[in-house]
């Protein structure tokens, strides 16, 4: 097997290094220059040796090989290699300081380089790389700057192509933007120049590994313990749902929470562009959707898979989050007895909700009138909840509204919940509290009808919702 991808290098069987069983390979040039210009300037020498070291490891090493040779025999030939290096180069380094080295030079071979301690801490839930220099994570809802930094952009680069390439994309210039799935579940958005302006833009959204539940979201205050209840009525009684918020607002995390109200006998078919939901019941049937290769070819819509899964007897159709023409199939098959079914979109309040929803209509190319568009909404739908992540990071059901039909032309709605913002204090945390509208929501009666307890007085103007 071998390791090198050097035409004249002597390989041996199983061997990292042809450098410690035969004939050095020269320093390559570059190399040379590097630790040059750290003698020079005694600049922050380490990154740059190592990034250097890196640099050279990856010209020398036949990456194929990685794969199929035991983690622990890689890892010592690496290490080797690195030592002669050094050496050859004059670079003495205690033990320790080599085992460090060759530590962070294996994890930027095999891992994600600079980003692999945020992935690996827990408490990030978002990485957001801006440029080569310029390293965010959001903890606990909040965004922090880090003294993460790659060598340059170019390093940057790598490692995105290392992150897509593992799941089977790639990202250059004729292909400038990807969307993947890391294999524990986080996702990873990548765009780079010519349409990202100042450098590549790398953005990881960390898969959460225990999912928010409900009981989780109202001990962290993002909806009172009785609308909880109200939704799991909602959702028991096979009401349609719509969740709307903007990016990162927690509309899949609701989804996923809501979905865990529906009974273990039913089955349930999602259908998401990277499967994120974590459904706890047996009967569940996953699709996921797939994107062109590079010929072009083999894509497959989420509009296709919600068709396809119309054939599958599904109970309920969970969509993870409309953004195109599957809203109509989706609507379709809520209108044709899939109820209880549920889907998210990105919009910023319950009424734009619809809108996007219409527009998405639009997008199938069927020329319907706005009357009939909405009408299908109208009919389909049953509840819309609004959700925000404000500006002191906690995320928030702010709006709960019903679907009551139509109004001549237009979709008629009525809220039955509010979040009403009080006061914010000195370090930057919202007070607020729900109010009713005092209305009594039409959904009540198919409460009553299937059993349902209803959350006592909750729907009372003076109630106040805890
Ligand atoms: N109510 C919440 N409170 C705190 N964090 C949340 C909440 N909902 C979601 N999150 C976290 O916020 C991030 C984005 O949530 P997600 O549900 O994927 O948002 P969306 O689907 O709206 O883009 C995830 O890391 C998730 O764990
Ligand atoms: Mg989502």
């Amino acid at each position: 097997m071998s390791f090198f991808s050097r035409p004249h290098a002597q390989t041996q069987e199983g061997s990292v290094a042809v450098a410690l069983n035969g004939t050095p390979p020269p320093v390559p040039a570059p190399l040379a220059r590097n630790l040059e210009a750290l003698d020079e300037r005694k600049l922050s020498s380490y990154t740059e040796l190592k990034v250097s070291l890196h640099q050279q490891l990856l010209d020398m090493i036949n990456l194929s090989v990685i794969d199929k040779m035991p983690a622990a025999e890689f890892r010592s030939q690496v290490g080797e290699m690195v030592r002669e290096l050094l050496v050859r180069e004059n670079k003495p380094l205690n033990r320790q300081e080599q085992t460090q080295l060759v530590d962070d030079i294996l994890d930027e071979l095999l891992g994600l380089g600079p980003i692999e301690p945020l992935l690996k801490d827990e408490s990030v839930t978002d990485i957001l790389v801006n440029c080569h220099s310029n390293v965010f994570v959001e903890r606990g809802g909040q965004l922090y700057p880090t003294a993460v930094r790659f060598k340059d952009d170019r390093h940057l680069l790598r490692i995105i192509g290392r992150i897509v390439s593992a799941v089977g994309r790639r990202v250059d210039e004729s292909q400038p933007m990807v969307d993947a799935r890391l294999a524990d579940g986080s996702r990873v958005n990548a765009i780079i120049p010519p349409l990202a302006v100042d450098g590549p833009l790398l953005s990881i959204r960390k898969f959460a590994k225990v999912p928010i539940d409900m009981a989780k979201l109202v001990e962290i205050g993002s909806l009172p313990q009785s609308i909880a209840d109200l939704l799991q009525g909602i959702v028991r009684s096979r009401r349609n749902v719509l969740i709307s918020g903007g990016t990162g607002s927690g509309k899949t995390t609701m989804l996923n929470a809501m979905s865990a109200f529906i009974d273990g006998r039913e089955r349930i078919l999602t259908i998401e562009d990277a499967a994120e939901l974590q459904l706890q019941q047996v009967h569940v049937a996953r699709l996921e959707t797939r994107p062109a290769n590079i010929e072009g070819k083999g894509e497959v819509t989420q509009r296709e898979l919600v068709k396809n899964a119309l054939r599958m007897r599904p109970d309920r159709i969970i969509v993870g989050e409309v953004r195109g023409g599957e809203a109509f199939d989706m609507l379709q098959a809520m209108n044709t007895g899939h109820e209880g079914s549920m889907t998210t979109v990105h919009a910023n309040t319950c009424r734009d909700a619809l809108s996007r929803l219409e527009q998405m209509i639009g997008m199938t190319g069927f020329e319907l009138p706005t009357r009939s568009m909405r009408a299908q909404i109208a009919s389909a739908l049953h509840v819309v909840i609004q959700l925000e992540r404000m500006s002191d990071g906690r995320r928030r059901v702010i709006s709960l509204q019903e679907i009551t039909g139509m109004e001549g032309d237009v979709v008629s709605m009525q809220e039955v919940f509010r979040f009403r913002r009080d006061s914010t204090d000195s370090e930057g945390r919202i007070h607020g509290h729900y109010v009713t509208t005092g209305i009594r929501p039409k959904f009540v009666s198919e409460f009553q009808a299937r059993g349902i307890q209803m959350p006592e007085g909750i729907f009372d103007p003076n109630h106040v919702l805890d």
